[in-house]
């Protein structure tokens, strides 16, 4: 298979190129290097630096997408920006994939989506998306739905939930745990904002990777995530043990806009994909404090 993995510099897109490259198949990487970084790329992978926010084409079996904007806060600040990487940066990757007859997993997203819930959100639950970027993927989603109808093809979409893991940036809003650990490494204090018992569904990046690779070609939009609520206090406790060290947290007043609530039910994942987690939260937070110790 040739692969093209838009964002393959990036934290997630990086891991799917190093699955896809270990399974034998041939990789390019579309990215325009904002926030990737050229040296997560491996040399036997072809980089195209490339802007998605205009049309390119590309010569490839399947399309992993990840490229995006991907900051909340960017996204309120600069939401026709985020809309030109996200929107129309996602046509124009369905466009390069249609003229290429290949089929593509599109990164979505469940906790920007959702937003609040009340129970672990299944595919059905209703979409109310709290910021520009969630209205931005929900919007792409609508793409590659709408392809699917008009154009015959097979397009698959996975909504995320808290992805971490070794290489995720802590100078973005999302990474709590790389953010917790390098403020551990360095000494520096960690803070956490209301009471801390806000909940989040934390999935460790191999386990996304494999969701990727095994939705290729089967259409349909799915839920990645553990079903499992942690809170900001019980991860901030968790990734301190692994760092061997003892800290608490300053408590600075919540951020507007954090849902209380953020969980997927991954059960249809399961159903029609075979795909489940399989990396608890303590072996994963233990891989990514060995990377980011090195
Ligand atoms: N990290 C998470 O918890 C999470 C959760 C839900 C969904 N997602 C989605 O997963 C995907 C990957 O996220 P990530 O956490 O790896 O983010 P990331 O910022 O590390 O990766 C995004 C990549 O896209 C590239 N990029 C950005 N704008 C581009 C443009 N205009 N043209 C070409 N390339 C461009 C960046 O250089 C980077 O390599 C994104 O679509 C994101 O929305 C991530």
């Amino acid at each position: 298979m040739r692969a093209a993995v838009t964002g393959g510099a990036g934290f997630i897109g990086s891991h799917v190129v190093d699955a896809l490259l270990a399974r034998g198949d041939e990789v390019v990487v579309v990215d325009d290097l904002s926030s990737g970084r050229r040296e997560w790329v491996p040399a036997n992978a072809e980089l195209v630096e490339q802007d998605i926010r205009e049309p390119y084409s590309i010569d490839a079996d399947l399309v992993f997408h990840l490229a995006a904007q991907a900051d909340v806060g960017t996204s309120m600040e600069r939401p026709s920006f985020d809309a030109e990487v996200n929107v129309v940066g996602t046509v124009n990757t369905l466009e390069a994939a249609r003229a290429c007859g290949a089929g593509v997993v599109f990164s979505s997203t469940g906790g920007a989506i959702y937003g609040d819930v009340e129970e672990p959100a299944t595919e059905e639950t209703p979409r109310r998306p709290v910021s520009a970027y969630g209205i931005a993927k929900l919007c792409a989603e609508a793409y590659l739905d709408g392809w699917n109808r008009i154009h015959g093809s097979n397009h698959a979409v996975l909504r995320f939930a808290n992805v971490y893991g070794p290489r995720q940036s802590a100078t973005l809003e999302g990474g709590v745990v790389s953010i917790f650990m390098e403020r551990f490494r360095s000494g520096e204090e960690t803070l956490v904002f209301g009471d801390g018992e806000q909940t989040r569904d934390y999935v460790f990046v191999g386990d996304v990777v494999r969701a990727a690779l095994m939705a290729a070609g089967r259409g349909g939009v799915f839920n990645i995530g553990t079903s499992a609520e942690t809170t900001v206090n019980e991860l901030h406790r968790l990734c301190a043990e692994v760092a061997g060290v003892t800290a608490e947290p300053r408590r600075v007043d919540p951020r507007p806009g954090d849902a209380r609530r953020s969980v997927l039910d991954a059960s249809s994942a399961e159903r029609e994909l075979g795909w489940r987690p399989e990396t608890s939260l303590t072996d994963g937070l233990r891989l990514t404090w060995e990377s980011i110790e090195q």
